[in-house]
């Protein structure tokens, strides 16, 4: 058995990350401590080194297969192990990352002036998948109700009909994009709660992806289910997109699947892909299929650090930095701040946290207008990093007064 040391800092600077190397060019601070861009100051499972050095040793790097069958079978097995959920070779679909993927989603299953269902404050790339291809945003916040985060079904509903829609005509709702498990207020939904939302969108003839990134990024007690997993119907409408680069912190290696069970919308997908979204990168697929087949051993490890993380920052919030409100997270390894006690707006927050605690986060307003106020933090980082940036911001609070 490997035994990993997540205590141990590794520098990455100088690696030309986009977390260390960039964040005095985004921040405009020297002396600050990245906590915003969702990948880990953490090394990977040693299986999935060992698969990629293994196959640089080929020392062959042609066109690859765009999904290669020995990396189909670890997904399939994976989906079957983790789910229950039972999938075919042929729905599955490789692309560089998620991110493009549901660009290619909304620009082949709408047409522009159609509207896109999300549910802020969201991941920010969202807003741009819809807008950037002429859709609207249909927007159904979220509810925080008592310090966690729900489902407005009620608002939900209503984004179909005609006339509470505040559209423009003659916008179609053609699809909603999920997050699930939700970046950034770490919600892993319910299967009640996934039923009705399915339920709404499906029913009124739209279709469903599933950006199931997070999905097995989760805390004690949280159980992941895939959209597409509960239902055949849910299955035909939907496509999920998953990936082992969140995981496993694999970002820099651009590898992502979708799931596409519905002959006619993978065809559509293809179709629309051609000339602009390639397949996954080559060393991308070779660490997926090493993460699902052998990335237990260190997922327990880390899932087990994880919770330590949170429970520690928790922890850190009540008792040092109680103006600070954590939203208790399910999943993901990204943690949602309400900072609204501080009583300061979006802009000013965002400064405070950069220039007076030199901690560099994600701030709120990026991910919707439900984001005003909260600030988001990465914690997948060694404790004593966290401890550094907790410790900045405690010190930053309490000189205001
Ligand atoms: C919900 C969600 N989707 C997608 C991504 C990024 O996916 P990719 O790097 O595969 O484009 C992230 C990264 O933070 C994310 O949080």
């Amino acid at each position: 058995m490997v035994t990993y040391n997540f205590d141990q800092v590794i520098s990455r600077q100088n690696t030309n990350c986009a977390k260390w190397d960039a964040a005095e060019f985004i921040f405009g601070e020297k002396d600050i401590i990245p906590m915003w861009v969702a990948d880990m100051d953490l090394p990977t499972a040693r299986p999935i080194t060992e698969a990629l050095k293994k196959r640089t040793e080929h020392e062959i790097y042609g066109y690859p297969l765009s999904v290669p069958f020995s990396t189909a079978s670890a997904v399939i097995n994976r989906m079957k192990q983790k789910y229950n959920w039972e999938i075919k070779p042929e729905w599955i679909v490789s692309t560089p990352g998620v991110v493009p993927a549901l660009f290619t989603a909304v620009r082949a299953f709408t047409i522009a002036g159609d509207a896109v269902i999300l549910q802020d404050p969201v991941y920010y790339p969202f807003w741009g998948a819809i807008e950037n291809n002429g859709c609207h945003v249909a927007n159904n916040p979220l509810k925080l109700v008592d310090g966690y985060y729900k489902v407005d079904f009620e608002d939900l509903a209503a984004r179909f009909e005609p006339i509470v829609r505040v559209l423009p005509s003659p916008s179609r709702i053609r699809m909603m994009i999920l997050c699930s498990p939700h970046n950034p207020v770490g919600r892993v939904w319910t299967r009640e709660e996934l039923t009705k939302m399915g339920e709404i969108v499906i029913g009124n003839g739209a279709i469903m992806v599933s950006d199931e990134i997070h999905g097995e990024l989760l805390y004690n007690g949280h159980r992941h289910i895939p959209f597409a997993s509960i239902s055949k119907e849910f299955e035909q409408n939907s496509i999920t997109c998953m990936a082992a680069s969140k995981t496993f912190n694999l970002a820099g290696l651009e590898a992502s699947v979708l799931i596409i069970p519905n002959d006619k919308l993978r065809e559509k997908f293809e179709q629309t892909r051609q000339g602009f979204l390639p397949s996954a990168n080559i060393f991308g697929m070779v660490a997926l299929e090493a993460a699902f087949n052998d990335g237990d051993e260190w997922l327990v490890q880390f899932l087990d650090y994880l919770q330590h993380n949170m429970e520690f920052l928790s922890d850190y919030f009540e008792h040092h930095i109680p103006q600070i409100k954590v939203i208790k997270p399910e999943g993901t390894y990204l943690v949602w701040l309400d900072c609204r006690q501080l009583a300061m707006g979006p802009k000013v927050l965002a400064e405070f946290m950069t220039r007076k605690a030199r901690v560099g986060l994600d701030h709120g307003f990026a991910f919707g207008p439900s984001g005003d106020g909260f600030e988001r933090i990465n914690i997948a980082c060694p404790r004593s990093i966290l401890a550094e940036a907790l410790n900045r911001i405690k010190l930053a609070v309490n000189a205001l007064q």
